[in-house]
């Protein structure tokens, strides 16, 4: 077994978690998560250069709470850090504090992708969540269907051509007027009202990417966008009328991502399905992938969903107890394809 100390700075949550690894389930120790959103509201979005300044202030802060949690704290074996992919500059604030921290402890350092992390987070909750399963990661950045055979054995099935499902949710919820972040307001507003009084609006939007391979959500913000031009001030005049077009939008983004996830579900056998990032705090999506009849579906906890350390710390953990650790030199990568993790060597050489 091992005790992990977890970094995760991608984007805008800076989050910190110790995590004990190797037992039957993974028993997350103290997690903390300091969330930048009401930084970046003023600007509708993300802004990287103030992203990375704030995980910089908050980092040694957090990390002091979260040292000071127990006795177990200060008994360490391993520190993993988000190395990529993610918005580079707030990744080299992560990379470089937790390199710093190993040094100055002399502890092993693990580099994670952050999107291997996203897919063992349900594995935090659910210990009977066990291999192979496919994994739905929706985020802000990815839309990726990944079949997951072991720690580090990934097959992408699907990836998306254009916006993933989370930038799809956020850029809506802008064309709506809401602000940010927008996926959480567009959810809450599209569940404020009854399915029947929706439709009663009749508002028209295409079927996302039936044909196509791979997922892809331009067409829809394209259609979204006329939708909003022609109804004019009655949008912003007319909550319930808002809250009709949030629905429909909502339900278009879900319908597509259960079509190919029913589609690859079929192709691939999989007995058991994985939705996971932050678009899998989605109520809706929860509930229809829940009505798969043909899988057993895990989600993270919904404080797993959005970006945490306690992932992090999971996958560093279990690969560092498969023998692996990363350079103090290992680079930072803004873009890391989640295939290209690859499998613990001690791993490979148990499945030969
Ligand atoms: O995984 P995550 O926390 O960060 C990335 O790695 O991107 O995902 C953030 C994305 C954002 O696009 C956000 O709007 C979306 O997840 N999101 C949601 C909901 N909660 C977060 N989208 C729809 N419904 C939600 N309830
Ligand atoms: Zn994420």
């Amino acid at each position: 077994m091992a005790i992990v100390l977890g970094f995760e700075t991608s984007c805008d949550e800076t989050a910190v978690s110790v995590v004990e690894v190797g037992a039957k389930a993974p028993r997350i120790i103290v997690e903390r998560v300091a969330s930048q959103a009401d930084l970046h509201a003023a600007y509708g979005g993300v802004v990287p250069e103030l992203a990375a300044r704030e995980h910089l202030k908050t980092l040694p802060l957090i990390l002091d709470q979260v040292l000071s949690h127990s006795a177990e704290c200060a008994t360490l074996d391993a520190v993993a850090v988000t190395s990529g992919p993610g918005l580079k500059g707030c990744l080299l604030m992560g990379v470089g504090f937790a390199r710093a921290y190993a040094l100055q402890r002399h502890l092993p350092l693990l580099c994670v992708n952050h999107i291997e992390g996203h897919l063992h987070a349900a594995r935090l909750a659910a210990a009977d969540c066990r291999y192979p399963y496919l994994a739905l990661v929706v985020s802000g950045g990815h839309t990726e269907l990944i079949h997951v055979r072991a720690l580090g054995d990934y097959e992408c099935v699907a990836r998306t051509i254009d916006d993933a499902a989370g930038e799809a949710f956020d850029k809506s919820a802008s064309l709506l007027g809401l602000p940010y972040p927008g996926g959480p307001n567009l959810a809450r507003l599209a569940d404020s009202i009854a399915p029947e009084n929706a439709r009663a609006y009749n508002f028209q939007l295409p079927k996302v990417m039936r044909e196509a391979e791979g997922f892809s959500f331009s067409g829809l913000k394209t259609a979204i966008a006329l939708l909003v031009k022609r109804e004019g001030r009655r949008l912003l005049e007319e909550t319930e009328r808002r809250a009709a077009l949030a629905f429909v939008v909502q339900e278009a983004i879900v319908e597509a991502l259960i079509f190919k996830l029913k589609g690859a579900l079929r192709a691939s056998r999989l007995s058991r399905v994985v939705v996971t990032g932050g678009v899998a705090a989605n109520r809706f999506l929860r509930e229809r992938v829940s009505e798969l009849p043909e899988a057993q579906v895990y989600f993270p906890d919904f404080r797993h969903c959005q970006d945490n350390a306690s992932m992090i710390a999971l996958v560093g953990g279990e690969r560092f107890l498969a023998g692996e650790t990363s350079g103090f030199d290992a680079p930072v990568s803004a873009r890391w394809a989640v295939e290209s993790c690859g499998v613990p060597r001690s791993r490979i050489e148990a499945y030969v």
